[in-house]
């Protein structure tokens, strides 16, 4: 595995895959690597013969600078791993590759980047993903790129641009990776202590009681996720948000007749985290 730091090396190696006949895979990620990564990067190994990773901390789609500076980074384990799992190239630029001096455009996916995470990060942080994603997809030019569902919204967005711009990436989504006690896996978990460790996989708990309602034929968005919220209330964990929305839109739904995506945010013991489910209605009208 070769570790590179510039865009013009990076392109190389990709042209040189591409003309030996590879299909050419990204996962793009800010590294702190768990077993969520991995997976999008084991897909990738299964599907492409010439696998790419960037390693990229993006500064602009952190609304916090403190979030930003605990950001947990390090390189050396991140690479240990990726090299583990067949990766070709790790991309790890510095700032200023990705963003030079007088860097001045930015890519907007308007309506989708404004409910749930946009309104509780601020309208920066999806323009700062959207425009980092655009600029990795344009660096590596990959056939197809890998997402995590985790980050549902953030990967309608990109789904979305893709779309919108005319990129010739497919854009593979790929299941929440979990914890056997059903927290899902982030970079973040590590911050958690020990009791905050213990309260987290409440989220995900809330998650499938919304889910079980709904399957057993509550169509009712709002008693379908009145059961999760019990579940939360009883922890003490009070969501950010705790929404049924439209799966293609985002727009809060008050019936659940279609693919409905729960989202959840909370923080516990301080620590931000997200969480999703996609639920459908059940057989039984309620
Ligand atoms: O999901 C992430 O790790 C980041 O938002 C991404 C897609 C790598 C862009 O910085």
């Amino acid at each position: 595995m070769k570790i590179v730091r510039s865009v013009v090396e990076l392109r190389d190696l990709v042209r040189g895959a591409r003309q030996g006949g590879a299909r050419i895979g990204l996962v793009p990620t800010m590294g702190a690597f768990h077993d969520g990564h991995l997976e999008l990067m084991r897909r990738a190994r299964e599907q492409s013969g010439f696998v790419v990773v960037s390693l990229f901390v993006n500064p602009t789609q952190f609304n916090d600078q403190a979030d930003l500076s605990r950001y947990p980074r390090d390189e050396a384990r991140d690479a240990e791993l990726a090299r583990g799992v067949g990766v070709d190239v790790l991309f790890a630029p510095a700032v200023a590759e990705v963003y030079p001096d007088g860097f001045a455009s930015s890519v907007q996916v308007a309506g989708l980047s404004e409910p749930l995470e946009g309104t509780m990060r601020g309208p920066g942080h999806f323009r700062g993903v959207a425009t980092v994603v655009t600029k990795l997809l344009n660096m590596v030019q990959p056939d197809v790129a890998y997402f995590g569902q985790k980050d549902a919204q953030q990967a309608l967005i990109i789904r979305r641009l893709v779309r919108d711009l005319d990129i010739p990436t497919h854009i593979e989504i790929c299941p929440t990776v979990r914890e056997p006690d059903g927290l899902a896996m982030s970079s973040r978990n590590v911050r958690l202590d020990p009791t905050a460790r213990q309260r987290a996989p409440t989220l995900a708990r809330a998650l499938r009681a919304v889910e079980a309602s709904v399957a057993e034929g509550e169509h009712d968005a709002g008693r379908a996720l009145a059961a999760g919220e019990a579940i939360l209330a009883e922890a003490g964990i009070a969501p950010e948000y705790f929404a049924a929305v439209s799966s293609d839109t985002l727009e809060p739904v008050a019936r659940i007749t279609g693919e409905t995506l729960v989202a959840i945010a909370a923080k516990v013991g301080g620590v931000r985290l997200i969480d999703n489910v996609l639920v459908h209605p059940g057989s039984h009208e309620r």
